[in-house]
This record gives C-alpha cells, sequence and structure tokens, in this order.
C-alpha cells in the first residue's frame, strides 16, 4: 500500500511542478514514506533520515533547500519524537493528509522564509489527524507507472485489533470506497493498457463499499466479478484478506470468475488456538482449515500465502509447534513470518510474559525453514507443467523476459521479439526458491 500511497503523492504533487528524479542528493524535495508495523521498520526511518541530513545542508550551503517529509505509519506514530530526533524534518503527515502536501509544503516554505528574517525556531508542520473528508476525493486520478499492472486501494484502515498490530491506530478505522470509484479508477487503469489489477486494502476482504443506484454495500467477491466485466483486464488480485471476513461469496467468485487469480495471501499469524485468542483474531485453527477448504473445493488450482508471528508472549513449544503442524497440513506456495515485536500502544506490548529473543530466532529458523521447503517443492510442482504467464519487463539479459505467473512467482524466458504486455503460455523448465525459468509454448 506504501507503494500506492506514494505513486498517489507524486500524482499530487505533479501539478504543483515536482517530479520524480532518480537520486535524492540534489533533490528540492524528499518524502520517506514508512512502515510501523514493525520496530526495525520503524529504526529504519531514523537511519535514513541521518542519510539525508547532510544532503540537506549541502543544499543549503549552496543557498538551496531540501524539503525533507516523513510521510506514513510511522509519521502518524511518531510525530513529535521524529522532531526531537531529527530536529531538520520540515513537514511529517500521516497516510490519511497526504493530499494536503502541497499546502503543507507553502507552510513549510513559509516557516524557512519566517526564520530567516526573524530568526527565532522554525515551525515544523505536523498533520496526522484522520481528516473528515477522504483523500480520495482529493486526489487526482491516478496514472499508471507501469503498463502492465497496477495497485488498486479499495479499503483502508482495520477494526479487527488484534492485540500485535498497530494498523488500526496509525491507519484508523475501516473504511470501504464505493464501488462506482473503485470501477472507475480500474477502468482508467484498464484504458492505459493495464492487464492486472491488485486491490489493497489491510483487511480487503473486510470491504463493504456503497453499490451504484441504492444497491446497498458489495462485498469483495461482487466487486471482484463487476471488474472482472472490465475487457482488457486479465487479472485480478487482492490482499491482504482476513480469515474471519472470508465469505461464501468470496469463495464464490473464486470458483466462478476465471480472472481472480488462484493465488490467495490469507495470513493466519498462528496455529495455536490460545496464541490466537491472545491475540484476538476472532478464528480457530480448524476454522482456517475449513476456509481453505471451501477455497479448494472452489477453485482446486489455489495455492496459498499466509504471514506467521512466532514468540507472541506467552508462546510455549506446545503453541509453536501447533504453528508447525498448521503449516504442514496446509502446505504453503509462499510465506512471510516475523518474530513478534512489541509495538508501542498495543495490549500485547504490555504482557509481562515476553519471549526471550534467542527463543524468537530458533523457533523463526525452525518455521522459516520448513516454510522455503514447502515454497520449493510448490515452485518445482511446476517444472513439466504449462502455466500462463502475463509479461511485465526486460530482464538482465538479452533477449530475456520477465512476467509473473498466477501464483506471483517471477518467470524468466528467452525470446527474440517483444512480449511485454502479453499473456502467453510458458513450459516451466526450472525452479529455484524464488523464480522460473520456461519456454514459451
Ligand atoms: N510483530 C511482528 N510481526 C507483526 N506483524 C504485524 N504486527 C507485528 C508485530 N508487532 C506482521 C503480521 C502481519 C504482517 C503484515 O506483519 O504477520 O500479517
Ligand atoms: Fe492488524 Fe491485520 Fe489484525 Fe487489522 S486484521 S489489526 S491490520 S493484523
Amino acid at each position: 500500500m506504501n507503494v500506492y500511497d506514494s505513486d498517489r503523492m507524486a500524482d499530487t504533487l505533479a501539478p504543483h511542478g515536482y517530479q520524480l528524479c532518480d537520486a535524492p542528493d540534489d533533490a528540492d524535495m524528499v518524502i520517506l514514506n514508512t512502515c510501523h508495523i514493525r520496530e526495525n521498520a520503524s529504526e529504519k526511518v531514523f537511519h535514513a533520515l541521518g542519510r539525508y541530513k547532510p544532503m540537506k545542508q549541502a543544499r543549503e550551503a549552496q543557498g538551496k533547500d531540501m524539503i525533507l517529509a516523513v510521510a506514513g505509519c510511522v509519521g502518524q506514530a511518531e510525530g513529535p519524537e521524529i522532531i526531537r530526533r531529527a530536529p531538520y524534518v520540515d513537514i511529517v503527515l500521516g497516510p490519511q493528509t497526504y493530499h494536503r502536501l502541497p499546502e503543507m509544503i507553502e507552510r513549510a516554505k513559509r516557516a524557512k522564509k519566517k526564520k530567516m528574517e526573524e530568526g527565532g525556531k522554525k515551525e515544523r508542520i505536523v498533520e496526522t489527524d484522520f481528516p473528515v473528508e477522504s483523500k480520495f476525493d482529493h486526489i487526482p486520478a491516478p496514472k499508471s507507472n507501469n503498463r502492465i499492472s497496477a495497485f488498486l486501494t479499495i479499503q483502508e484502515g482495520c477494526d479487527k485489533f488484534c492485540t500485535f498490530c498497530c494498523v488500526p491506530y496509525t491507519r484508523g478505522a475501516e473504511f470501504s470506497r464505493p464501488v462506482a470509484e473503485v470501477v472507475a479508477e480500474a477502468k482508467k487503469y484498464v484504458d492505459e493498457g493495464i492487464q492486472e489489477i491488485t486491490l489493497l486494502g489491510q483487511n480487503v476482504n473486510a470491504y463493504h463499499g456503497e453499490g451504484a443506484n441504492g444497491s446497498g454495500e458489495w462485498g469483495l467477491g461482487a466487486l471482484c466479478l463487476e471488474l472482472a466485466e472490465l475487457d482488457g483486464l486479465k487479472r485480478i488480485r487482492y490482499m491482504t484478506s482476513h480469515p474471519r471476513d472470508v465469505d461464501d461469496e468470496l469463495i464464490r467468485a473464486h470458483g466462478d470468475c476465471e480472472k481472480l487469480m488462484p493465488f490467495l495471501h490469507l495470513p493466519v499469524q498462528s496455529g495455536s488456538d490460545s496464541i490466537l485468542k491472545q491475540m484476538n483474531r476472532k478464528h480457530t485453527a480448524e476454522r482456517y482449515f475449513e476456509i481453505i477448504d471451501d477455497l479448494r473445493k472452489a477453485r482446486p488450482d489455489i495455492a496459498f500465502c499466509s504471514d506467521f508471528i512466532v514468540g507472541f508472549p506467552g508462546e510455549n513449544d506446545r503453541d509453536f509447534e501447533a504453528t508447525m503442524e498448521l503449516v504442514r497440513q496446509v502446505n504453503y506456495a509462499q510465506a512471510f513470518s516475523f518474530k513478534y515485536s512489541p509495538r508501542p500502544g498495543t495490549p500485547a506490548a504490555a504482557i509481562e510474559l515476553q519471549v526471550p529473543e534467542s527463543v524468537k530466532v530458533e523457533r523463526l529458523k525452525a518455521l522459516q525453514d520448513l516454510l522455503n521447503q514447502q515454497q520449493i517443492a510448490f515452485n518445482q510442482s511446476l517444472v513439466g507443467k504449462t502455466t500462463p504467464v502475463l509479461f511485465e519487463r526486460y530482464g538482465k539479459e538479452e533477449n530475456q523476459y520477465l512476467g509473473k505467473s498466477a501464483y506471483m512467482q517471477s518467470v524468466h524466458v528467452i525470446c527474440p521479439r517483444d512480449i511485454i504486455g502479453k499473456l502467453l503460455d510458458v513450459e516451466v523448465t526450472e525452479a529455484g526458491s524464488n523464480s522460473l525459468k520456461g519456454r514459451l509454448k
């Protein structure tokens, strides 16, 4: 979603004379769009700011300026801390206020002028409220930077309040964009040549957008079916979803809609019911298996991806073994796994029984070994098979093209003619842990 948001910031600033550049050292403005999900993500922001400080000073020594802005969820959660630790930052803004960037930049410029003329302390611009007006009503319609595949935010925020997670606090309450607005944005993309759209939301299948002409609220399944009507749109994906919000309509959509890709990111976080309860995930391991089974029945070629947290407070060996067992049963095509990282202000951070770092490291290694084995086995299961690939970019080698399979694997082929933007059948000849090689049928 930060990729989508960064593009929207660029779109918002384009009419004000800003253009993207390749390197920060001689930029008029640097915006760091940040993530607060885990501790190391937030710490990266302070490291990066340390790198930009001398660049800003060098520009100032030449009589120029570099406006330094911190956007995104670290800005939202740690605005005052950023100004304290990095006083050279000019603007801090949260993820819901970036439509106001042009105005914030003007205010930052005025503050700088005032300081130069009158001395004293420079005012910093900090905008981290959740405005009543939606930013989506203010930002320009997106332009696709990549011609083939695009992200489209349909939902933001979250009301689930998993006890480890900062998202409900940084992104705010759950909000769904109306169906007509989503369809219009998708249509614009398709008119520009986009063939694959990934619908985004922190909790994307909680989608409940207002339907057209008073048709009530629509769920994600209905929205996918509607988008599938767009000629020229070949693939639809969505992420990230919550097991609790997988409903029958969405499962049916996976069965009925060819364009909906058979690859689902459905985080489970843990396989232990007691940890799931402590996490406030609102589902059991059993319920997760049922959902997986129902989806496999609807779409037998579907593959799954998940997120896992190891070392959640109170997690014992038995709990961890339940996670390993769940992984063995589901058999994932891909996964993301993390050590639990306490996020300030979240309920789990206050639990006393924190798991020692060494245990977290050990569990993460065991889990990742298993998940990697499954990923390699999944990739290898495609060798000798033919699979459709949507080609998106040129590879590093001569005549090499890179595309994505239905399962988000990168697929490399060699071809003498330009196949960017083509959806072609590829016979897979080799599989590595992260990518496939093949030849065009
Ligand atoms: N510690 C570790 N991992 C976390 N995630 C979210 N919050 C935390 C945390 N405090 C992980 C979850 C989520 C993914 C985006 O990040 O697995 O699904
Ligand atoms: Fe965070 Fe996802 Fe839980 Fe919402 S559902 S609180 S975004 S982990």
